[in-house]
């Protein structure tokens, strides 16, 4: 018996422990001490005892009722003080002051101006290709036609790793990249970061991004070219916006050109962005040389394509009217917010 008392004792403490809140104490008090209780069944079973037998029992049960009511007043005044707290918490919380405002990321200017050519490249038939930032110096330099002793390949103008390799300083090596692994016709766009040794000024940076696209097939003309890049600049800046070529020279095109949009800003009359030239120089661009079929394993005389870079800055500095290209990398929210 007296076991059976004891394991009502644990249970009924267990269960005011557990409960959470008022209304499952009151079930638990139900339970144990209610009229068709726990408690009342034991008292029942005392009338079937002999008269020796009922004092003892009798006391016990009734410890065992003093115990529960003690755990049940206990327990009911420690919910009772848990929410008088949690009320005068609640009325301290003043419901009509403004909310937080999340604040919302945009699209950096240079990753538009990418998107915004990738796409005019894309529907003008240029499909998407990229390469790594670190780059062999075959890629970079030799199969472009590079001479050994060419300036750009320079300490002062190439970032070279340890091991040999270097952070691309161009994203040409892209054209050798996909040349190397398909057969013409090929017409990609390749945008990308580039790298050089350069001393950060208004108009320079050490790391910056080109598009690099390139097409090759049979019977490619210069004319191609000159259409290509005037119909994207015309999507880009307006119908207003004109295009010069200036003889040029890269080791891996032949006849190679630099090429600029007329400035947007001032109509061509001069201003601070086109530092009162009327244009902007965009980048270079040419008919793909011999000499790099040759390294990619191409016939030169079945195939001729031309290739050409954009400065993805020079780009933007004009769209935007941005005199400081430092300012796209600084990260200061009050000049991003603006291309919100
Ligand atoms: N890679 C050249 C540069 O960075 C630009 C260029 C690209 C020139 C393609 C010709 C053809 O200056």
């Amino acid at each position: 018996m007296n076991n059976n008392i004891n394991s009502i004792k644990e249970e009924a403490l267990q269960e005011i422990t557990k409960a959470d809140t008022l209304s499952q104490l009151e079930a638990a008090r139900i339970k144990f001490l209610g009229k068709k209780g726990k408690v009342s069944d034991l008292l029942e079973k005392m009338k079937k005892m002999t008269p020796d037998e009922k004092p003892l029992f009798g006391k016990q049960v009734n410890s065992l009722k003093v115990s529960i009511q003690a755990g049940i007043a206990e327990a009911k005044k420690s919910l009772e003080q848990k929410s008088e707290r949690l009320c005068s918490f609640v009325d301290k919380i003043d419901i009509t002051l403004p909310g937080l405002k999340k604040k919302l990321g945009t699209v950096h200017p240079i990753t538009q101006t990418i998107e915004d050519v990738v796409a005019i490249f894309r529907d003008m038939g240029f499909s998407f290709a990229d390469g790594p930032d670190i780059e062999t110096e075959f890629n970079n330099f030799d199969a472009l036609n590079t001479p050994e002793d060419h300036p750009s390949r320079d300490l002062q103008d190439t970032f070279y790793l340890e091991n040999g390799s270097l952070l691309r300083t161009q994203t040409s090596p892209v054209q050798i990249r996909v040349m190397m692994s398909k057969k013409p016709p090929i017409q990609i766009i390749a945008p990308g970061r580039v790298y050089r040794n350069d001393t950060p000024d208004a108009t320079h940076g050490h790391t910056f991004h080109q598009i690099e696209g390139l097409y090759v097939d049979k019977k490619v003309s210069f004319a191609d070219l000159k259409g290509v890049l005037h119909s994207c600049a015309r999507q880009l800046m307006g119908k207003d916006v004109k295009i010069r070529f200036r003889p040029h020279f890269f080791p891996f095109t032949e006849p190679s050109v630099e090429y600029d949009f007329s400035c947007v800003m001032c109509g061509g009359k001069g201003c601070k962005i086109c530092k009162n030239s009327g244009w902007i120089e965009i980048s270079g661009a040419g008919m793909v040389d011999p000499r790099v079929y040759e390294k990619v394993g191409y016939d030169p005389e079945k195939y001729s394509g031309y290739a050409f870079g954009l400065g993805i800055e020079r780009i933007a500095m004009i769209k935007y009217g941005i005199d400081d290209l430092r300012l796209f990398y600084e990260n200061d929210e009050r000049f991003l917010n603006q291309f919100a």
